[in-house]
């Protein structure tokens, strides 16, 4: 029997990808999702890859309750190998606007996840962090060494506190291993285009806004600042294709079947940094589609650069980004493109 692993928050953007990829890498996964930052068609987008609807479980995960329950409900029916834990909120500005909901949400459905791996003897957690927990790192690129500095918002404190709370935990004896992967910009789709990045409302991140705005649904792109200590002026960022963050976290399973016991951080990035100008212009390059922008003033809690060194990922993990910042931004618009239609 294929080796089942729990995903919650499985329906979002970065989730959703990952479970095609634990399909494909003939993992069984059973998602967790309440449905509050995405929605139902991103089922049927993955039965358009898969063939199949993936097991779900509609449970809100901050429910100490609902998740209980939901794990006795998925054990009943055999073995649980792992658990990738996504569901979290995320948006950095809302964070800081509404600090309990962040608070409340992203803590307390870890600490319901690591008590539902120990009623089930789940050995093997993958957990979704950020590279938020560098704040401004002292040196680019940011290698996992680096200090974990006083978070620059509550959504990057709560991942702070989730890592740690793992890692307390596994060093208290549990039989739990632990890999806390590390994100820098995820961005773009599923080459199908059968499932992409569904902002809810106005997105707060870089492309899927470019991508409305050069579909003219929006207004034009504001880039947030030209001021900065940069070559043009920008914030420098490591985009990431999410096919490539999705493989990781199978690489990561795997590294963690391997063994005997764990608690470590990887940083997920390309290892280059690019600025909004240049995405912008690699984005025009790639889909020949202009981007209407304009230069505005900087976003509050914004930092001026980072970018990730990811050689432990490669080394430990075996794991190697194959996507282009131009594969993403090809990706991001095709879907952008069903979208509109
Ligand atoms: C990128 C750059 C903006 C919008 C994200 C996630 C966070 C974490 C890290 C996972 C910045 C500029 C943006 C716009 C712009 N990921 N920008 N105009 O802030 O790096 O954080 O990655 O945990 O969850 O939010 O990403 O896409 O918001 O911004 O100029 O309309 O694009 O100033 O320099 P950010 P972002």
């Amino acid at each position: 029997m294929n080796k089942r692993v729990v995903v919650t928050g499985g329906a979002g953007y970065i989730g959703s990808h990952t479970v095609v990829e634990l399909v494909k890498a003939g993992y069984t996964p059973v998602i967790l999702d309440d449905f509050s930052n995405s929605t139902k068609e991103v089922l049927s987008g993955l039965k358009a890859i898969l063939g199949f609807e993936p097991a779900l479980e509609e449970v809100d995960c901050s429910s100490r309750t609902e998740l209980l329950q939901a794990f006795d409900r998925i054990a009943a029916e055999g073995t649980i190998d792992g658990i990738i834990h996504f569901a979290a909120f995320k948006a950095v500005g809302e964070s800081t606007q509404r600090p309990l909901k962040y608070y409340a949400n992203n803590i307390a459905s870890t600490v319901h996840i690591l008590e539902a791996s120990e009623t089930h003897n789940v050995s093997n957690l993958v957990f979704s962090s950020s590279c938020t927990v560098y704040g401004q790192p002292d040196t680019i690129p940011v290698d996992e060494e680096a200090p974990v500095k006083g978070a620059e918002s509550p959504y990057g404190y709560t991942k702070q506190v989730c890592e740690r709370i793992i890692t307390d935990f596994v060093a208290s004896g549990s039989p739990l291993k632990a890999a806390l992967l590390r994100y820098f910009n995820p961005i773009g789709a599923h080459p199908s285009s059968h499932i992409g990045e569904l902002p809810l409302g106005h997105p707060n991140n870089l492309v899927p806004y470019l991508t409305q705005a050069a579909a003219k649904l929006r207004d034009p792109l504001t880039v947030f600042g030209s001021d900065y200590p940069t070559p043009d002026g920008t914030c420098i960022r490591d985009y990431i294709h999410v096919m490539d963050l999705a493989n990781a976290h199978v690489s990561a399973l795997h590294w963690l079947s391997e063994q005997e016991n764990a608690c470590e951080a990887f940083n997920l990035g390309t290892g280059h940094g690019n600025s909004v100008l240049e995405v912008i212009q690699a984005f025009e390059q790639a889909t020949g589609v202009p981007v209407p922008h304009n230069i505005g003033a900087r976003r509050p809690g914004d930092i001026t650069a980072i970018f990730a060194e990811a050689s432990k990922a490669r080394h430990e993990l075996s794991w190697t980004c194959k996507y282009s910042l131009e594969d993403a931004l090809r990706d991001a618009w095709n879907w952008q493109c069903t979208l509109i239609d």
